[in-house]
């Protein structure tokens, strides 16, 4: 199967699955829902959902449970990006392709959509599946909010408000990356084996591939952000520059940076070599985040 195959049945797999999730109340306080509706069902690319789909089904994840997994992360996803937008952090008016949310309603309602968008991540992975036992899904729901919070993502947005008002280096700008976008999609990588169980070579060989393709992701959007089209991009781009941030680009230039994240798809390529033929599409994964234009 081709990768853009792939990604177009994980974007429709996760639309049936938010629109399940979020199903709109009866009464006011429909606008939660609808606010929450708005950042998730049709928007991005669904990629974190697409790497949870295709390992699981590497490793022998039913696809259900699967689909749970990928519903919340891309939950999370969606708050991370809702409240990145906002305007105490990077104020940004264009997400997706449409007004960001709180343009849409207002930054209050954003706020809480953002809220309720990361606590009801971990219902749905509470839910009852026939395959995942509770020790598993245990598992995830301590994977999932290490990712996400202090020690993951959180943190890092917290490194890269800092890295607005003091020149990081490359050592701290690194750890800024693998901590704001790599841990959701280490999280995206390891889940379906923790899920299952697997075994450890199994486990280190996708902690190498998602470290790479981590780091790699945010140089490419880093890159995107100076050189990308922003219809296809659908955000407002040149804004690391307006807000001062540091990143890769910053601090190596445009050329170092691509030659490098060139370097770590192909380390990311080559720790999948013990899957064989069977690891064909994340390899594909790896080549569409280098060449990628949205
Ligand atoms: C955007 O992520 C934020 C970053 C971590 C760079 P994506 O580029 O995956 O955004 P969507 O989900 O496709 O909109
Ligand atoms: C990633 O960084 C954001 C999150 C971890 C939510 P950016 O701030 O660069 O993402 P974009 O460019 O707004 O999508
Ligand atoms: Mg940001
Ligand atoms: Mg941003
Ligand atoms: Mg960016």
């Amino acid at each position: 199967m081709l990768l853009k195959d792939k990604l177009v049945e994980a974007r429709t797999l996760l639309d049936e699955s938010f629109d399940k999730n979020l199903s709109l109340p009866e009464g006011k306080e429909k606008r939660l829902l609808e606010a929450m509706r708005y950042s998730t069902i049709g928007g991005g690319k669904a990629f974190r959902a697409f790497l949870v789909l295709t390992v699981g089904e590497m490793l022998g994840l039913k696809k259900e449970s699967a689909l749970s997994i990928a519903t919340a992360l891309e939950m999370i996803h969606s708050f991370s990006l809702i409240h990145d937008d906002l305007p105490a952090m990077d104020n940004d008016t264009m997400r997706r392709g449409k007004p960001t949310n709180h343009v849409a309603f207002d930054e209050a309602t954003a706020i809480l959509a953002g809220d309720a968008l990361v606590i009801n991540a971990f219902e749905v992975l509470t839910s009852d599946d026939t395959e995942l036992s509770f020790e598993a899904r245990c598992r995830l729901i301590r994977f999932l909010a290490q990712m996400a919070g202090k020690e993951g993502m959180c943190g890092g947005q917290m490194l890269d408000l800092i890295g607005e008002k003091e020149k990081l280096n490359l050592e701290e700008v690194t750890r800024l990356q693998t901590l704001k976008t790599g841990a959701l999609l280490k999280f995206a990588v390891l889940a379906p084996a923790t899920a299952v169980g697997a075994d450890e070579t199994t486990q280190n060989a996708l902690i190498k591939y998602a470290a790479n393709i981590g780091l790699m992701f945010q140089m490419t959007d880093d890159i995107l952000d100076i050189e990308g089209d922003e219809k296809l991009m659908g955000k407002t781009l040149g804004k690391d520059k307006v807000e001062s941030k540091s990143t890769f680009v910053t601090l190596m230039g445009l050329e170092a940076t691509r030659q490098k994240a060139k370097e770590l798809g192909d380390e990311a390529k080559k720790a999948l070599s013990l899957f064989g033929d069977k690891a064909d599409l994340l390899c594909q994964a790896s080549d569409f985040i280098l060449e990628r234009k949205n």
